[in-house]
Formats: structure tokens, sequence, C-alpha cells
């Protein structure tokens, strides 16, 4: 004799719900709990860093521009993504990006790796008028972005992002205005701005060191992006743990 019968549970609503009660909290603690101790769901990598001031600025406009409702930045860990993209997205690899920038939607290609693909008159020339450089395209222009970047304001937003937890430290918020300007100054002394942040680069990005513009930040913002983290250093073990 069966000493348990399914029908028992179809025929009584209160145990049907408490059993399906446990059985989806089941799932969704496994799911869940490890969430917690977020330490242990990052990835100890080496390598990532807070952006410099210019990348962050260069962020900021990413953002006012929306250029997430086009471009996501999360490689998936298909196939398919891994041979066009690369090595797929780690969660360290977000981990001081405040809002972050996965998306979903991607009519333009994935960006979490961009940084280096293209040198940087690609990207100024691509931004002022895709279609220049890609003749299918139908990503809208920003030839805008050539006028002056508002650098009043670039020691308040580390400020900000220090305040909701990225490490930056105070000489890092001291130096901020200094750092943007010798970031995209290649002509001026960079060296307290290379000691600070790891593996930056000092560019002119835009194609003119007259001016710092906000294509300077969007160009360095965009050259950074997936550089930080050498996939060659990165051990199996590391990615496991996630
Ligand atoms: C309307 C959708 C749309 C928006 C908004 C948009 N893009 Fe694109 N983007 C595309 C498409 C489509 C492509 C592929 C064709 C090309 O290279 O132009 C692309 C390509 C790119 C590429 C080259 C990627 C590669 O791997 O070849 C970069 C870099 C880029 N976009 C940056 C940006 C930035 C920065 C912004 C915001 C300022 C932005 N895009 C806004 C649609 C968009």
């Amino acid at each position: 004799m069966r000493w348990f019968s399914h029908a028992i549970i179809e025929k009584n609503l209160l145990l049907m719900g408490v059993l399906t009660l446990i059985t989806v909290s089941i799932g969704g603690l496994a799911q869940i709990v490890p969430l917690f101790t977020v330490e242990s769901t990052i990835e100890r990598v080496e390598g990532v860093r807070p952006y410099t001031p210019l990348e962050l600025a260069g962020r900021n406009i990413y953002v006012r521009e929306g250029c997430y409702l086009c471009h996501s930045q999360m490689v998936r860990p298909f196939r398919d993504e891994l041979e066009r993209y690369g090595h797929y997205s780690l969660a360290a690899e977000s981990m001081y990006d405040r809002p972050f920038q996965w998306g979903s939607k991607r009519t333009g290609p994935d960006l979490a790796r961009v940084g280096g693909r293209y040198s940087d008159d690609w990207h100024a020339a691509h931004l002022r008028d895709p279609r220049a450089v890609v003749p299918e395209s139908i990503m809208p222009p920003y030839a805008f972005l050539d006028r002056p970047l508002n650098i009043g304001d670039v020691a308040d937003h580390l400020r900000t992002q220090a305040a909701l937890g990225v490490p930056y430290t105070a000489e890092m918020i001291s130096n901020a205005r200094a750092d943007l300007i010798a970031q995209a100054r290649p002509d001026m002394d960079g060296s307290g701005f290379t000691a600070r942040y790891a593996r930056a680069r000092q560019g002119v990005f835009d194609g003119n060191t007259a001016v710092v513009t906000e294509m300077d930040a969007l160009v360095a913002y965009l050259q950074m992006l997936g550089t930080l983290v050498r996939f060659s250093d990165v051990t199996p073990e590391q990615v496991r743990q996630q």
C-alpha cells in the first residue's frame, strides 16, 4: 500500500499551499542566501580599481546620454558571446559601478570589453559621425560632445562615490581635478596620477589637447572598459568562488 497519495495533497488546499511554500522556499534560499555575503559573491581578482576622475566623468556622460539603451555591458557565459567579445564578465569587474550598466538591450554590440579594441581616433570619429566609419550604422551622432567638460564638480562626484562605498582615498579626492586634467594632457607630468590609478593611460582622446572636452572623458571611459582584469592572471579557482 502506498503510504502517501498525491490525491491527499491535491484535495487539501491548505496542505498543498504549505508544501508549495516549502518547496519554493528551498529554491529561493539556495539562490538568495549566498548573496548576503557579498565578499564571497564577488571573486577576488587583481586589477579592479575605482575609475579615474576623467573616466568617471565619461561614465556620467554615458549614463546621461542613455548609451545603455542600446548597449549592454555584460558578456554572458555562452560560446557565441565568448567568441565575439572575450571572457565573460565577472561580478568584480562592475563592483565599483554605481549604478551598474549591465543592461539588457543590444541594439548595438556589448561594450564590456570594447577598451583597446579601436584607437582613440576611431572612437572620436565614430561618436561624431558613426556612419563615417561604419556605413550601415544606425547609431545616432554625438558630435556635440566636442564641447568643454564641466570639471568644477569632479571632486564631488568622487566624494559621492566614496560615500556609496567606492574606495576613493582622501588623496584621490583632493587631487581629482588635477588628475582629470593630467589624464587628458599627455604632455603634462602624470606620475602622481598613474601612481594613484593603476593601468590608467594618459591620452589625447579627442585628438586635441587645447581643452578637456566631454569627448575626451567618454573616449577615456570606453577605452578602459574591460581592460582592468588581465585574464591570463585569473585562475579558474578564483572564478569558481562566484
Ligand atoms: C539607437 C541605438 C544606439 C545608441 C543610443 C548608441 N549606440 Fe553605439 N552603437 C549602436 C549600433 C547599432 C552599433 C553598431 C554599428 C556601429 O559600430 O556604429 C554601435 C556601435 C558602438 C560602438 C562600437 C562597438 C564595437 O564593438 O564595434 C561603440 C564604442 C558605441 N556604439 C558607443 C556608444 C556610446 C558611447 C553611446 C552613447 C553616447 C552609444 N553608443 C549610443 C547603437 C547605438
